[in-house]
């Protein structure tokens, strides 16, 4: 039997799930996994939250939680809404656990017995503002390959390279804005250039990559391979490095090694062997990704497999972006639809079925409009699958007290059909195999536009009253089309065909045993409809909301961050500790008459009595986010020099705005967390805050902090 390990990129357990991720990779990596289950294979798809680096750190940090507590959060939503989208994992695990450590470690030893971990002194990017350094996402500049500006440090979205964050031309702290500095420290390296020849040779001979992908990733080879920096210097969330005391694996190291651990953790509770699927020459690997890291998969990644004399993936099936409205999807940007929204509107089966009919097996981007939307899911799904079920069934019930008919002659066009019938599942595992997803669900629309035609031009509501054989014979060869039907859409829109199969009184079937799962005689349960189409008031009414959800105006180019905010001073008229976590309270805040709750992680900073009645700072456009488990609904200010935090106290009225002299403002309805963190504010050696050059005041009176050194960061 073939095995077949499964993957779907690790998501970040560092914000919600959106449409783009479940296009471009949960989706098809789920739809091909159903597909080989039904085939009767020996498949496993596993998944994790991928939980390290520098951003969860920070995002913690901010939240004034543990970096622990911080992406379990995130791993249980994310839970949630694979689960209410159908994605059905067989390990949905996470990477700081410690089966990815040993895993991390073992990988490590391995690439270091092999020699090809070396250490090197290099030179870092800090800030001396944050008092931190500054890897990869964490300074922009220009790329030093391609020169497009503003990207990050790691790697360009221009050009797709990677870089080291010091190679940056023109360097900014993006947390503060600053010029950081170079600051020397001894690093280890993979040395990937010794793999070329491997990984190229890699890249010829493995038929099933795609060719576009292939011709860009040898053209990075062509180039020549730059050795890895693996290492990160603390604050950092991650696994430490074997024998040092502030370093650790970067995210990429251990993030890819959690497929591995993933599989390692479902075996064990499956009493299965990991390593007949990471080592055995007849299992297959395929990894399910976004273009947007197709050098870790491509090159990083086999480059390290080959290290610790692991198989080669297989298949990496890599898909492109998603746009939204023709614009592109993008988190900065706001303009992207989350899991959940969409969730609480309409059922996974639409979507499943729109995303897969507009994905190609290729990284070409992929539209999402909620009229094509409407109108697909409401011509294919209703009016073509949906009908023909209906209309069949309804019939049998009707006409035949709910049981299927014997067959009596059958005419050529009764030969014909059925030879569509019993071809399809073949048809369609053959697109399967191939990965051709999109297609394989075209081959299975296009059959059931056969079935309407057959109908139609059976006319069984004639024969039944002329030719009663005849109409048994049509309606016995339907019945059996939603058969196969029932079985072949399972990988596509699980939960329709679950309902199908109720009225089949089927409990499904294997993909082979498709073309048997009706026979004459059986009995069927009287229908109610597949689906519900979608009304132009839903779309207008509801699409329209889940656009104005998503459409957040912001964009990096707008200028500072600071024109955007609303801030207001606020009293606190109440504080209490957060039930669920350590180091927060929740604060009761007035703002003149609104009252707000606030989750501050103010804790360390302050006790109880010390904020009752103090006047300070709110950003109060932020959008409300539940923080463990509790809605804030604006954010407190603090000056942090990375001892002490200060609240930025005013002397004006609760709902008083404030300014900063000479800067103009124009908030945004919805301010995001992330844009937050760009901000440039910083406090003044005579405790004032500064930002853009101008002091903060509220009606007229300047904004202050105490026991905060100079250039403490606002946060
Ligand atoms: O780009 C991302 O979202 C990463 N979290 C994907 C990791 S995939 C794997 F290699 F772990
Ligand atoms: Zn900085």
């Amino acid at each position: 039997m073939a095995k077949i390990l499964v993957t779907a990129a690790l998501p970040y357990a560092n914000g919600p799930l959106h449409l783009g991720h479940l296009a471009s990779t949960y989706l098809p990596s789920d739809i091909f996994s159903r597909y080989h289950r039904l085939k009767g294979n020996d498949i496993v798809f596993v998944c994790a939250s991928d939980e390290h680096g520098t951003p969860i750190q920070i995002n913690a940090e901010k939240a004034g939680i543990k970096p622990e507590e911080f992406v379990k959060k995130f791993h249980e939503e994310h839970s949630e809404d694979f689960n209410a989208m159908g994605v059905s994992f067989d390990m949905f695990y996470h990477t700081h656990s410690h089966e990815n450590q040993k895993m991390s470690d073992h990988f490590f030893e391995c690439a270091n017995k092999a020699g090809v971990i070396f250490k090197k002194k290099v030179l870092l990017t800090y800030c001396e503002n944050c008092k931190r350094y500054l890897p990869d996402r964490y300074v922009k500049g220009e790329c030093p390959a391609c020169g497009a500006s503003d990207q990050y440090g790691d790697v360009c979205e221009a050009c797709g390279k990677t870089h080291a964050g010091n190679e940056l031309k023109n360097p900014k702290c993006a947390i503060c804005g600053k010029t950081p500095v170079k600051k020397e420290d001894e690093h280890y390296f993979f040395k990937l250039s010794l793999y070329e020849k491997r990984l190229k040779e890699y890249l010829e001979t493995n038929k099933n990559l795609q060719k576009s992908v292939k011709n860009y990733v040898s053209g990075w080879l062509k180039g020549g391979l730059k050795d890895w920096d693996i290492t990160r210097n603390g604050p950092y969330f991650g696994f430490k490095i074997p024998g040092e005391e502030d370093k650790y694996y970067y995210v990429w190291l251990d993030a890819p090694i959690g497929y591995v651990s993933s599989t390692v953790k479902w075996a064990e509770g499956a009493n299965r062997n990991w390593e007949d699927f990471w080592k055995s020459k007849d299992s297959r690997i395929v990894h399910f990704i976004g273009k947007d890291i197709i050098y870790f998969h491509y090159l990083f990644w086999p480059a390290l497999l080959m290290a610790a004399g692991f198989e080669l993936p297989s298949a990496i099936p890599t898909r492109g972006y998603l746009t939204v409205e023709s614009e592109k999807m993008s988190k900065s940007r706001g303009t992207f639809i989350l899991l959940k929204d969409y969730l609480a509107r309409f059922s996974s089966d639409y979507l499943r079925y729109y995303l897969t009919t507009s994905t190609p097996n290729s990284t070409v981007d992929v539209n999402f409009s909620w009229n094509e939307f409407q109108s697909k899911c409401n011509s294919d799904l209703s009016d073509a699958f949906g009908n023909f079920v209906h209309r069949t069934l309804a019939f049998i019930s009707a006409r035949y007290g709910g049981v299927v008919p014997k067959p009596s002659v059958l005419d050529d066009a009764d030969i014909e059909f059925q030879k569509k019938i019993d071809s399809l599942p073949e048809n369609v595992a053959k697109q399967m195999e191939a990965i051709e997803i999109k297609r394989a669900l075209e081959e299975i629309m296009a059959f059931t536009h056969a079935c309407n035609k057959y109908f139609n031009e059976a006319c069984p509501w004639k024969t039944i009253q002329e030719k009663k054989e005849k109409c048994d014979t049509t309606l016995y060869i339907c019945a059996r089309a939603i058969g196969v039907l029932s079985v072949v859409l399972e990988p596509f829109i699980p939960n329709t065909t679950k309902t199908l199969q109720g009225f089949l009184g089927s409990k499904g079937a294997a993909w082979d045993d498709a073309v048997s799962i009706v026979s004459a005689g059986q009995k069927i349960s009287e229908p109610t409809p597949l689906f519900k189409k979608i009304e132009d008031s839903e779309i207008s009414e509801k699409g329209d909301s889940v656009k104005k959800d998503i459409v957040e105006p912001k964009t990096e180019d707008e200028g500072d961050p600071f024109t955007r905010m609303a801030l207001r001073t606020g009293k606190i008229i109440s504080a209490v500790e957060h039930p669920n976590a350590d180091k927060l309270y929740v604060l009761g805040v007035d703002f003149g008459g609104e009252k707000r709750a606030i989750v501050a992680g103010i804790k360390g900073a302050y006790k109880i009595e010390e904020l009752l009645d103090k006047k300070a700072v709110f950003l109060t456009n932020i959008k409300p986010t539940k923080i463990r488990g509790i809605e804030s609904q604006g954010m407190v200010l603090v000056a942090d020099d990375g001892k002490q935090l200060s609240l930025l106290f005013s002397g004006a009225e609760p709902g008083d705005v404030v300014s900063a002299e000479g800067v103009s403002q124009n908030p945004v309805d919805v301010f995001l967390f992330e844009d937050f963190q760009k901000n440039t504010m910083s406090a003044t050696k005579d405790n004032g805050v500064n930002v853009l050059g101008a002091s903060l005041v509220c009606a007229g009176k300047k904004v202050y902090v105490e026991n905060v050194s100079c250039g403490a960061k606002i946060r």
